[in-house]
């Protein structure tokens, strides 16, 4: 294990905007002494005073003492002269985004500082190996990159370029971690880790609106209270803002030579060309701003309980709802083993499934089964407040009330998808486990870092990996297949890892 910077080692931050200044006051508070520079010397000292303001009030809350605070604030600096960075053990670019002037930064970089110090950059679009190519000694230079807020987000991607020293990325990652951080190991490929797996949240969400599955808030709701993520990804997009997320999008698809695994949606386009970019302009998915009002989720109307449920135990879901509808006053019928076809229940006709990719409407055409509902994936069905449903074109009228009704009688609001094939949550994190296997399988970092980065830089419920390992890979394989076969596009083709997995019954995990 490599050694941590020590703490008396100086730490120089170049920019001091709203990246710049985090890392500062993270570097402070773990130590350091911290010099920051910015071009713009206003904003060098606005961002102290900010910083040692920010050490008061977390003093006043308790989360540092009122000497830490005091000495973290004294061990930071503004420095107006960038030759005042020599002595830095260890130099953090958070300037502008863009290659050259990175480029002449990190130069001037080189002429001042000593050989050991290293240099890194929080650059969240740019190939390290091209900011480092024009360098003297481009083996000291990598990727730290954290995420806004910097003092918040405990995700920091260590990534190296072709020329990075190994030993460099392990001191970064040891550093990372004496600072509280949780680092992770990444080759500087577009997107890095994060900002490439990533994509498909927001991606198939405006799919399945575009494909008229439901409106942002149902798939919002439904992501957040059946999926258990924090936040809908259209409320998120809002909150990102819509120029940003589509210029990270673009630029990941640009990167990676079109692939149409990455295609921009011409919806979240439209919205930029509008200037409806989000919270940030008034106005995106949702309104903002005075009056406006949030609108309701799709939920469908509490309907009268069926006669005869018979629930098939055998998975993770039914059993979690046999339990929850124990408390329920209604009747069913609880059988040990599972359906021969892998149903979860049957209400009064109708035989309810775990989507596995096939829409509603293609499952029934293929098994005959016309009173055929689907339920879209739940991460956890004992803690869920919604789950989506949808039900095939073939089925009766009064074929889809039954099913609904055994989920309301546990207690569950229900949401009703259009016949979307993979519905919204099994498609959304089938797709985000085939984007962290491929970067596994293309040696962008390894299995239990594509999770943890997830977890910390984007605060997903679960690791997609660990939530695939979950879900069972061959179903996880099934449902990209089958949207692959649906769509015909390339942008579903399943990871060549998740089918060699499948082959040798393995996981991504244990
Ligand atoms: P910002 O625009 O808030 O701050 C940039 C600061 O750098 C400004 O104060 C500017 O005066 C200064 N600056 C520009 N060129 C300079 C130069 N040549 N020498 C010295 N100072 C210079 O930008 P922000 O958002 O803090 O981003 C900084 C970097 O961090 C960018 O590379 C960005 O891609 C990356 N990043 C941003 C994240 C975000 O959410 N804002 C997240 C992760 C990375």
């Amino acid at each position: 294990m490599s050694r941590a910077l020590s703490r008396s080692e100086p730490v120089a931050v170049i920019g001091a905007g709203a990246m710049g200044a985090g890392i500062a006051q993270i570097a402070a508070a773990a130590g350091h002494p911290v010099r920051l520079f910015d071009m713009n010397v206003q904003a060098a000292q606005k961002a102290v005073s900010g910083i040692r303001s920010t050490f008061v009030k977390l003093a006043d809350k308790g989360r540092m003492t009122a000497a830490d605070a005091d000495a973290a604030g004294y061990r930071l600096s503004g420095v107006d002269d960038i030759a005042q960075l020599a002595g830095s053990a260890l130099a953090i670019e958070a300037i502008v985004e863009d290659l050259e002037a990175k480029r002449r930064l990190f130069s001037d970089l080189e002429a001042i500082v000593a050989d050991e110090c290293i240099l890194a950059t929080n650059t969240s679009s740019i190939s390290v190996t091209a900011i480092g190519a024009a360098l003297r000694r481009p083996q000291r230079l990598l990727g730290m990159h954290f995420f806004n807020p910097a003092p918040l987000m405990a995700l920091v991607e260590v990534v190296s370029g072709l020329a990075t020293e190994r030993e460099m990325a392990q001191v970064v990652y040891a550093t990372a971690l004496a600072w509280g951080k949780s680092p992770v190991h990444a080759r500087s490929t577009p997107g890095f880790i994060v900002n490439r797996v990533a994509r498909p949240f927001y991606a198939e969400a405006l799919r399945l609106m575009n494909e008229g599955a439901a409106d942002p808030a149902t798939i919002d709701a439904v992501m957040r209270d059946s999926g258990g993520f924090r936040m809908g990804p259209f409320e998120l997009m809002d909150l990102i803002g819509h120029d940003v997320n589509y210029a990270v999008t673009r630029s990941v698809f640009e990167s990676y030579s079109n692939d149409p695994r990455f295609t921009p949606s011409l919806i979240q386009q439209e919205l930029v060309n509008a200037g409806f970019l989000g919270r940030k302009s008034g106005r995106g998915f949702y309104p903002y701003g005075e009056g406006a009002t949030v609108p309701a989720p799709q939920t469908e109307n509490a309907v009268p309980l069926p006669a005869n449920v018979v629930l098939w135990r055998g998975t993770a879901t039914a059993d979690g709802l046999a339990e929850r509808l124990r408390a329920s006053s209604m009747s069913f019928e609880l059988r040990d083993t599972p359906h021969s076809d892998g149903r979860l229940l049957d209400a009064d006709g109708a035989a309810v499934y775990l989507t596995d990719g096939r829409s509603a409407t293609q499952r029934a055409s293929e098994t005959g089964q016309h009173a055929t509902v689907l339920l879209d994936l739940v991460l956890d069905i004992s803690k869920a407040g919604r789950v989506a449903l949808t039900v095939a074109d073939q089925a009766g009228a009064t074929d889809f009330e039954p099913a609904a009704a055994v989920f309301q009688a546990a207690g569950l609001a229900v949401s009703r998808l259009q016949d979307v094939p993979g519905m919204a949550v099994m498609r959304t994190v089938a797709m985000l486990a085939n984007e962290a296997a491929d970067a596994v399988n293309q040696g962008v970092c390894d299995a239990a870092a594509a999770d943890l980065a997830m977890l910390k830089g984007v605060n997903y419920p679960c690791g997609p990996l660990a939530w695939a390992d979950a879900i069972g890979l061959p179903h996880v394989l099934g449902v990209l297949d089958s949207l692959a076969a649906v769509y015909g596009e390339d942008r579903y083709r399943a990871s060549p890892l998740i089918r060699r997995k499948v082959w040798a019954k393995g996981r991504f995990h244990g």
